[in-house]
């Protein structure tokens, strides 16, 4: 089997763990016998630097070909006084828009080894294991009319039956094969937008009679969230309360450092880890790399169809983090705190550890 990978490192610490990831997912393809070739192209704030446009047709086309898209981040502050459409983040949504990942896909997971790294109680975090599914080339982040002038500024937030209908589907498929269940976010108190969505989940949910679904509104379920993790399974909402909601996952798990994602569409794919550029430590080689590499997991699961590779590198990462090592983003009392390239290293030589007992039987 063959694969092509377009990476875009991108800016701050996004080339740092999209380096590591990139060596995970040379590694694992490796032992499972398949070949990848990687292309890297600029992205973001680097491609304003050396092109004057954070994303460049080139750079579209090759992410078009590609079987999947793995991208570290954009955004820092020498780019952030440009106008909106030419800022870094504007080629995240046009690569997102063009290449039709509709289905932003956020799992958040709590380890044990870091329950007192997060800021919230150990007794509220405690196996939380939820997934947000965010629509991600719609509503608000692309309404129109948009604009601002001196004495106004403003957006639009329009979603269509088929967009929510895709995604609503995506979530309760996605609930099937856990604990069925789906919670829809919307904010149908206030928003005919969001009444409308609300309207179109509970048309979907027809054809999914097993999963059960359940509505909540956005501000609600930003205080469940931090008050009661355990009680979601699949969340679904419309793209910008669904970014708001997987930061507030960030703090569940302790570190947005450790969150993964997959966007999918139709056909292409883009992984991505959910945290930003993180200028402030951008370059120190301290970068937490787990998320980027967590996004390899995902690639392997749903791009390359297999899961156990994807399961390998999830459980390294876990296994890793058991024994007690962290980057400083997740550091806690009596943590041993190591670099990004130290907590590659420690990953890579869990999954030969992982793999060598698989092959003796010892984990079934
Ligand atoms: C995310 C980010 C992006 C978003 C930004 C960088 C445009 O916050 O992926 O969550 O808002 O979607
Ligand atoms: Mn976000």
């Amino acid at each position: 089997m063959k694969a092509t990978i377009v990476t875009l490192p991108g800016d701050g610490v996004g080339p740092e763990v999209t380096a590591a990831a990139v060596k995970v997912l040379r590694n694992v393809a490796h032992r499972w016998g398949f070949q990848v070739t990687v292309w890297e192209y600029p992205v973001g704030g680097a491609s304003i630097d050396r092109f004057g446009v954070p994303l460049t047709e080139e750079t579209l086309q090759a992410c078009k070909r590609a079987d999947a898209v793995l991208l570290g981040a954009v955004g820092g502050p020498e780019w952030d006084d440009f106008p909106q459409q030419i800022k870094p983040e504007a080629a995240l949504l046009a690569l997102r828009k063009a290449l039709g990942v509709y289905a932003n896909i956020r799992p958040i997971q709590t380890f044990p080894a870091l329950y007192h790294a997060s800021s919230l109680k150990e007794k509220v975090i405690a196996g939380t294991d939820m997934v947000i599914v965010r629509e991600l080339v719609g509503g608000i982040y692309f309404g129109k009319p948009r604009g601002m002038d001196t004495s106004r500024g403003w957006n639009t937030m329009e979603y269509r039956r088929r967009e929510v209908e895709r995604i609503a589907r995506m979530a309760f498929r996605m609930a099937a094969s856990r604990r069925r269940k789906v919670t829809s976010v919307d904010k149908a108190n206030v928003l005919e937008v969001s009444h409308f969505w609300r309207e179109v989940v509970k048309d979907v949910h027809r054809d999914f009679p097993e999963i059960s679904l359940e509505h909540m509104y956005v501000d609600n379920a930003a205080m469940q969230l931090v008050m009661n993790p355990r009680q979601f399974d699949v969340v679904v909402a419309s793209n910008m309360f669904g970014d708001i909601l997987s930061d507030i996952g960030g703090a569940v798990t302790g570190s947005l450092g450790l969150l993964q994602s997959a966007s999918l569409g139709d056909s292409g794919a883009l992984y991505e880890p959910v945290h930003g550029s993180a200028p402030d430590i951008a370059g120190k080689g301290i970068a937490n790399p787990i998320a980027a590499i967590a996004s390899v997991a995902l690639m392997f699961r749903y791009t390359f169809k297999l899961p156990e590779a994807g399961d390998v590198i999830d459980q390294a990462i876990a296994s890793t983090l058991a024994a007690g090592y962290g980057t400083p983003d997740i550091a806690y009392p009596g943590c041993k705190t190591v670099s990004t390239e130290d907590m590659l290293s420690l990953i890579l030589h869990a999954i030969e550890n992982i793999q060598e007992e698989r092959k003796n039987g010892v984990i079934i």
